[in-house]
């Protein structure tokens, strides 16, 4: 495949390759095409034409699964685990690990009976929702801070629960705080989710931001599922000294009512296995909810949680890469491993796109935090003056770069998100000299 622009006419891909493939798929509007969809444009626009694409569409980790994980894993699968069922509560020294890892790089103290193993945060959120959702009988909505991981309504849409959801675009700092109430008042939320790096603009929550989330969380009795499937990747800061601020920025410091999603697929490169923890605060996990125990026997949120949902969805999690993430946890909080260090190339990739994105006329969308630019990690956000979402994903699309419109992550801004992790080192080359003809052409 050819590196260098080889397609015919003013744009380094003919349109009407683009735009046929488009209408082949029964793509009306293409601001709403799945990420699933861009791919398979981008993969069969590329093989029609010959040019290579800039592919910034999926959310996968490009990198090398961490080894000391994968030594461990194999380690336990000769050793034999694979025969027998693990823990529904979770492999006893993972559950140690995990706690101690929570205290080392976010600073707060969460029991290891409350951190529980989970088939990745994915499975993590679906238990979570069940839970939240099933606690209190008035509570029957979950509210979304957006934008933010499309599958997460979806499983809500799965388990039939009802959702809000706003853009927190229009609501930073101060204003936070009555938009939260607006919902919270109406005493039907159980849960708040929000993910911190966020999933597509990379904005961070400021510390003020998460005190009044906390401070709500409590005022209005709902939990706050803090989705941390990036962990400790702002960049700004280095976040990964164990047991040393700074720590990753917690709503857990402001409240009771929390439960952490710590994934093991970015931070350790380890989405193949599946593997995460769900960190839920000591007082939750004894908390006792009456519509919960009528319905499972009396037990407390935390059993409710392990004992009846995760056994329920699928008994447990992998016992093998419990053992993996059992030793990146604990090889990281003796400062053995550094995954920081493997993930940062995120951020290096960040800064240099943007740099040619900005220099060709672009902007970024979601561009700070309080009065600091957001930070470049595994995505951020870019749009294009006069251009719809739509307008510019096809239209970048006929350049040979793939991205999903920002409106499927329940934003409201017109853009695009672009994701770090599938960059080769030579592409940099090819987007300034692609975007160059792009801001001619626009
Ligand atoms: C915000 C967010 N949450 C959760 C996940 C899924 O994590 P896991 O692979 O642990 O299921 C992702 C993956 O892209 C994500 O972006």
């Amino acid at each position: 495949m050819s590196n260098k622009i080889t397609g015919e006419g003013p744009t380094p891909i003919r349109k009407e390759i683009v735009d046929g493939l488009i209408a082949k798929m029964g793509i009306q509007d293409f601001a709403k095409a799945t990420i699933r969809e861009v791919k398979q444009v981008a993969a069969m626009a590329e093989k029609e034409s010959g040019v290579e694409f800039i592919k910034m569409e999926m959310g996968i980790p490009g990198l090398p699964a961490a080894k000391v994980g994968v030594d461990a894993q194999i380690k336990a699968l000769q050793d034999g685990i694979a025969h027998s069922y693990p823990d529904i509560q979770g492999y006893p020294e993972l559950k140690r690990q995990a706690s101690r890892f929570v205290k080392a790089f976010i600073g707060v103290d969460v029991a290891p009976e409350g951190c529980v193993p989970v088939t990745g945060s994915m499975q993590g959120t679906f238990a979570s929702f069940l839970t939240c959702s099933q606690a209190d009988k008035k509570k029957d909505t979950v509210l979304f801070i957006d934008p933010g991981f499309p599958v997460q309504k979806m499983q809500l849409q799965v388990q039939g629960v009802k959702y809000e959801t706003f853009d927190v675009y229009d609501f930073r700092g101060e204003k936070l705080r009555g938009k939260l109430e607006s919902y919270l008042k109406n005493d039907n939320i159980c849960a708040i989710v929000y993910s911190n790096p966020n999933n597509p603009s990379w904005v961070c929550l400021t510390e003020n931001e998460l005190q009044t989330i906390g401070e709500l969380a409590t005022k209005y009795n709902c939990i706050i599922m803090e989705d941390l499937a990036y962990f400790a990747m702002d960049f700004r800061q280095d976040l990964s000294i164990p047991f040393e601020p700074p720590y990753q920025p917690t709503v857990a410091r402001y409240t009771d009512n929390y439960m952490l999603l710590i994934s093991g697929s970015k931070a350790f490169s380890y989405a193949g296995e599946r593997i995460g923890v769900v960190c839920i605060s000591d007082k939750l996990f004894h908390r006792h909810y009456d519509d919960l125990a009528a319905r499972y026997e009396g037990l407390p949120f935390g059993l409710v949680f392990s004992t009846r949902m995760l056994y329920a969805l699928s008994s447990g999690t992998s016992h093998s890469a419990q053992y993996a993430l059992a030793e990146m946890f604990r090889a990281a909080c003796d400062g053995e491993y550094h995954f920081r260090d493997e993930v940062k190339v995120y951020g290096e990739r960040a800064r240099k796109l943007k740099d040619i994105f900005c220099k060709h006329g672009f902007y970024v969308v979601y561009d700070k935090d309080g009065d600091q630019p957001v930070a470049d990690g595994f995505y951020f956000t870019i749009g294009y003056p006069g251009m719809t979402s739509g307008q510019l994903a096809r239209e970048l699309m006929y350049y040979g770069v793939s991205a999903i419109c920002l409106v499927t992550t329940g934003s409201h801004q017109e853009g695009l998100r672009v994701c770090t992790s599938f960059i080769g080192d030579h592409q940099y080359e090819q987007l300034e000299e692609r975007m160059k003809i792009f801001e001619e052409n626009n």
